[in-house]
């Protein structure tokens, strides 16, 4: 059994220029001990995927349709105290721009130490020494864990939120741009420090990125997102090797220092499109070199291809 089936999932935000279709059918596994990153341009709905899965979704935003299995059970339909005590030991999140999401009149320690007496009947003193070897986890020394949030840079403040995310040891942890914005040097030693993690606790993750070099290096399978929609899912290595939608073609050519040469970055041309009244059709139609009249018509639905896959007319 896979540890997560999304199935036909559409979340729309419903405001007054209409519904924003910022995920729209989207279905996608994830097998247990598993990597799996999320790719795409800003704005295709990336950050709404995943606060589904933690049943975040807040108005104007909606669930409308679909399916979100995790160990078996649909957590769309479970109760709100079930769903609470999931979030933390089940499915952990780091949020985008979680740095400043930490509590800034509140010692490190503590905000570890109230996340594990929220989910777990210990004594004050173990939470304490658990929180301590939590810090010790993602490399912040013990004799941190009376500073205050201020007292750390933006790398050292984002293991902190790592540190409080796997505190009870989830059995999913979704990382929402954990490195972004961060300098090249501590983006380093974060991706180091996760894949440590990854090795020491087994953790299934799901990775989200712009970037597609930090795919490339920590990432087994990737699902290329685009205006709403999954348009590819493929191991990482036969993605980098031989992307099959021209998106994904399209996202490879513009990072052109993933295969070692140095380049300029180039963007694709033309804009994502809006997601209040998306292209009809192959989403990706306006901006595709090999777009054809089917394509204006009808939506190109998932093809398996050498064990990827694709939503493409292209493909046969
Ligand atoms: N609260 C909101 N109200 C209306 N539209 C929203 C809201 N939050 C996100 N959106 C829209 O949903 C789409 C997807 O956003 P998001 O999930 O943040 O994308 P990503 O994480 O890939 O950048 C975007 O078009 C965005 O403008
Ligand atoms: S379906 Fe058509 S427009 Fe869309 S990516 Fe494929 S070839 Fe391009
Ligand atoms: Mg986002």
């Amino acid at each position: 059994m896979a540890l997560l089936e999304v199935e036909h999932l559409k979340i729309y935000y419903f405001t007054r220029q209409g519904a924003v279709k910022a995920v729209d059918d989207i279905s996608f596994t994830l097998d247990k001990d598993k990597t799996l990153g999320l790719i795409g341009e800003s704005g295709c709905g990336k950050t709404t995927m995943v606060f589904a899965l933690m049943r975040f979704v807040a108005p104007p935003g909606r669930i409308v349709a679909g399916k979100i299995i995790f160990e078996g059970r649909d957590i769309l339909t479970i109760s709100d105290k079930e769903m609470r005590r999931l979030r933390g030991p089940g499915i952990a999140m780091v949020f985008q721009s979680a740095q400043n999401a930490l509590n800034p009149v509140m010692t490190v320690g503590k905000q570890i130490v109230e996340e594990i007496l929220e989910h777990e009947s210990v004594t004050k003193e173990e939470a304490w020494e658990r929180a301590r070897k939590q810090l010790e986890l993602v490399g912040i020394s013990g004799d941190r864990i009376k500073s205050y949030p201020h007292e750390f840079s933006g790398g050292m403040k984002q293991r902190v939120m790592i540190a409080i995310a796997t505190a009870c040891n989830p059995r999913l942890l979704i990382l929402d741009e954990p490195v972004t914005g961060l300098d090249v040097i501590v983006q380093r030693q974060l991706l180091t420090l996760l894949s440590d993690l990854r090795e020491e606790l087994h953790l299934p993750i799901i990775f989200i990125t712009h970037d597609l070099a930090v795919v490339a290096e920590t990432c087994g399978e990737v699902a290329v997102m685009y205006a709403g929609k999954i348009v590819e899912q493929a191991s990482t290595v036969s993605l980098y090797k031989e992307p099959a939608h021209p998106y994904s073609q399209a996202l490879m050519k513009s990072y052109p220092s993933i295969k070692g040469k140095k380049g300029k970055l180039r963007s694709i041309p033309g804009a994502p499109p809006g997601l209040t009244n998306p292209p009809v059709g192959c989403r990706f139609h306006p901006r595709c070199p090999y777009v054809m009249d089917i394509c204006r018509q009808e939506e190109p639905i998932f093809k398996q291809r050498d064990g990827r896959l694709v939503a493409c007319h292209l493909i046969k």
